[in-house]
């Protein structure tokens, strides 16, 4: 075995890690190695510098619960989750592109009918969100399952709110010609949680940790590509500088103010200024997402 150099350490282990029966884990394990250490020639750490690097490491591991997952945020805010998003969703440009899931979707959403509140008794700007989930050749899509979550007027998730729930979330189907109408409050920018390692890292820096109002949906119909997105408010001040790089141009809308005694995509008439957002979702068939994806 040769004894280890500054220069050759890199090739001997490497050397060392071809020694997996695994073709896929050696190929990650190779490419790992490589990387890290091309990151310490680059940087050389000292060596307080590595340590403090572990201690943000073990701080992060640390501050993950079953409620709160720091790796995640921080994979996210280092732009690596939309990289993973982007490989593993490489749709046609004419499908409502993907984005991030983020940690604030909670299963077994309560069922809805069409035109319906998600959003009882949350405070906020009244908003409609109405449009059509087609395939890509224009078609409807009837029976498509329409799942959404989103802050409510004041920027909180269900899990930020002290209530057993459902909070701003709920589960639509599409009508047999497509349609869908969403009754709900409109969602505001919020910062991403800064109390955790995350946040710290992010202090020392001058990069913005808010994300602009959106609202997440994840769409799905049999025989499609599951869609999971968000739809953003178009002017919001932070869609550029989304601090988890989820804004794709498609999917940036207009949250139309409608003035009060205007009558809603339900049919009521609403006594409040209200929002109306139109979009029409469409879907990708799973075979020809899995073909594109190759
Ligand atoms: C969100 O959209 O809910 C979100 C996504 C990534 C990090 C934090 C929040
Ligand atoms: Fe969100």
């Amino acid at each position: 075995m040769p004894y280890v150099t500054e220069q050759n350490l890199t090739d001997v282990v490497l050397d060392r890690w071809q020694n997996i029966a695994d073709p896929r884990l050696r190929q990650v394990m190779t490419a790992a190695i490589k990387h890290l250490h091309a990151f310490v020639r680059e940087v050389e750490p000292t060596e307080a510098e590595w340590f403090t690097a572990i201690d943000w490491l073990t701080r992060t591991g640390k501050t993950c619960t079953d409620k709160r997952q720091e790796f995640i945020l921080a994979s996210d805010v280092f732009g690596v989750s939309m990289l993973v998003d982007a490989i593993n969703h490489r749709l046609s440009s004419a499908a409502t592109p993907t984005t991030v899931e983020g940690p604030f979707h909670v299963a077994d959403a309560p069922e809805l009918a069409n035109g319906a509140s998600m959003a009882e008794g949350a405070p906020g700007i009244p908003c409609f969100v109405t449009g059509k989930v087609r395939g890509l050749d224009g078609k409807p899509i009837g029976g498509a399952v329409l799942d959404l979550w989103q802050t409510d007027g004041e920027g909180y998730y269900e899990a930020q709110r002290d209530t057993d729930g459902p909070w701003m979330r709920g589960l639509y189907h599409s009508q047999p010609d497509g349609s869908y109408v969403v009754h709900t409050v409109a969602p505001i920018a919020y910062t991403i949680p800064m109390d955790g390692t995350v946040g710290e890292l992010m202090n020392r820096t001058q990069i913005s940790h808010m994300r602009p109002a959106h609202i997440h949906f994840c769409v799905t119909a049999p025989g499609f590509h599951r869609l999971v997105t968000h739809l953003f408010q178009r002017g919001d001040e932070y869609i550029e500088t989304d601090v988890v790089y989820g804004v794709k141009e498609p999917l940036i809308v207009e949250f139309q103010k409608k003035p009060a005694g205007s009558k809603a995509p339900t049919g009521e008439v609403v006594n409040e200024s209200f929002y109306v957002i139109n979009y029409d979702f469409a879907l990708e068939r799973a075979a020809q997402a899995a073909v594109a994806a190759e």
